[in-house]
């Protein structure tokens, strides 16, 4: 039987989630078509919201003896589907519903039942530059100007968007092409630096940061959903907590990489020993377009490849993982659009070292394992602006291959206690007891 609980003291002040949220989404691809199409489906009975924990998903509170798991959305003040208002920037000029048929991910005729508010959702002229990305040029450009100017039209654009919108809150969130590798330059370093590079247009500041930039300035939480370098540089960093706004990325964790972090923790806390892991996929739609650029794929190698040595941490198991070889290949093959499929074959090795194989095929949907973490992290950035959070969140890992983290830190990407992470902290929010799995309590 439960016993009744008093209500508990928050740990921190969550402001209500009053009025509309308007979501900012930098590229009007797969992904955001995706997940806009999808929002406007659920809200009209066509589908269910499968693979978002902030429509789904219970939290345990108490012990579990106590029968408490309200919905999460249930247990913190989450915005409702209702109140998401959707707008956004693309080089191309195509409406969200001209997108989504080109992305060709959701059958037409549920977006024949979607298009009257697809069709609205019509992008602005982008902040492009065909260094970051190659493979891909569209005439919805800003042109003219310097970087701080184009960053200022930014900004205007955002007002504009929420004044014509009507949105009490917003929150940003990059879908956008995958970006040339890069890592922080002097530019990167302090703000009035980065300031003085958007002024003189310092070839190493990259779109997305511009993005990131205007928004922030803006007081408007930033999440990245590409691996791009974006708001992982110490200028960006101290202008979130300056400006009190939530920033997380980077690159959202979907297909082959979330299957390694289901199975990785499982082989180390085994203790079962590996040689090899040779993950190769294929993908035919305009992400994979941009990734057969070479400097593209090596961001996205970058988040790939240091999952597994973080989860494996050969440095501390050196019997069992100091000769590892990873391999991530990604190859365009247009026939497949959407519908990816990876390969993996892993080469363990278990007691006296004898070996084993695994082969998994994951015939995945890219964009339909995507869309309901861009809802989670919207509506989650929304909460942690209302909870006064600001800077990093290192608590929404969950979703990402390469987790951002304070400097210093190792990114923690065990996707189980990534989730224990996660709902400790909306406990937190909520003055609930944090859940240790101790558990000794039942036995006494
Ligand atoms: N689908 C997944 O499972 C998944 C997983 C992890 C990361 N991602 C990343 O998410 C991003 C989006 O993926 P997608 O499949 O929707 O790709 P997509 O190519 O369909 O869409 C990206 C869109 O961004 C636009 N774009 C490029 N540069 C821009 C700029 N500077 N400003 C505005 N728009 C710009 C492109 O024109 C394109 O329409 C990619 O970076 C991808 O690597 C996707």
């Amino acid at each position: 039987m439960s016993t009744p609980h008093p209500p508990r003291e928050s740990n921190v002040a969550v402001a209500p989630a009053e009025g509309k949220l308007g979501i900012l989404i930098p590229g009007i691809g797969a992904v955001s078509t995706t997940f806009m199409a999808g929002v406007e489906a659920v809200k009209r009975g066509l589908g269910q919201p499968v693979g978002s924990l902030t429509q789904l998903a219970t939290i345990r509170l108490g012990k579990r003896t106590d029968a408490r798991t309200p919905l999460i959305k249930d247990f913190v003040p989450l915005a409702s589907l209702d109140d998401l208002v959707f707008g956004g920037w693309d080089i191309y000029d195509d409406t969200a519903y001209d997108a989504a048929v080109h992305a060709n991910v959701l059958e037409a005729s549920l977006l024949e039942k979607v298009r009257q508010p697809l069709e609205a959702i019509k992008p602005m002229k982008a902040v492009f530059n065909s260094e970051y990305v190659r493979r891909i040029n569209g005439p919805n450009v800003k042109t003219g100007g310097s970087n701080m100017d184009k960053a200022e039209m930014l900004m205007d654009d955002i007002a504009t968007f929420k004044q014509s919108s009507g949105a009490a809150r917003l929150a940003m969130i990059w879908c956008g092409s995958t970006e040339v590798f890069h890592t922080p330059g002097k530019v990167h370093q302090t703000l009035k630096d980065f300031e003085c590079g958007l002024m003189k247009n310092d070839p190493d500041i990259a779109p997305s940061q511009i993005y990131a930039y205007a928004a922030l300035k803006s007081g408007v939480p930033f999440a990245n959903g590409a691996p791009n370098l974006t708001a992982d540089i110490p200028a960006l960093l101290d202008l979130a907590r300056d400006r009190q706004v939530p920033v997380c990325g980077k690159d959202f964790k979907t297909g082959q990489t979330f299957m390694k972090t289901l199975l990785a923790p499982g082989f180390k806390a085994r203790m079962l020993g590996m040689t090899g892991w040779f993950s190769t996929n294929i993908l035919g739609n305009r992400d994979g377009e941009v990734l057969e650029d070479p400097g593209s794929f090596k961001s996205k190698e970058e988040t790939k490849l240091s999952v597994l040595e973080q989860i494996l941490q050969p440095e501390l198991y050196p019997a069992l993982y100091k000769d590892l070889y990873h391999a991530v290949r990604i190859n365009y093959y247009p026939p497949r659009g959407d519908a990816k499929e990876g390969w993996d074959n892993i080469d363990i090795f278990g007691w006296l070292g004898y070996p084993m194989q695994i082969k998994i095929d994951f015939l995945c949907r890219d964009s339909i394992l995507a869309a309901p973490l861009v809802l989670d992290l919207v509506l989650f950035m929304d909460l942690a602006q209302r909870a006064g959070l600001r800077g990093i969140q290192e608590w929404l890992s969950f979703y990402f291959k390469g987790p951002m983290t304070a400097p210093g830190l190792y990114p923690e990407h065990d996707i189980f206690i990534q989730l224990m992470k996660l709902k400790n902290t909306l406990r937190w929010m909520q003055g609930e007891d944090l859940i240790t799995h101790l558990g000794l309590e039942y036995y006494d």
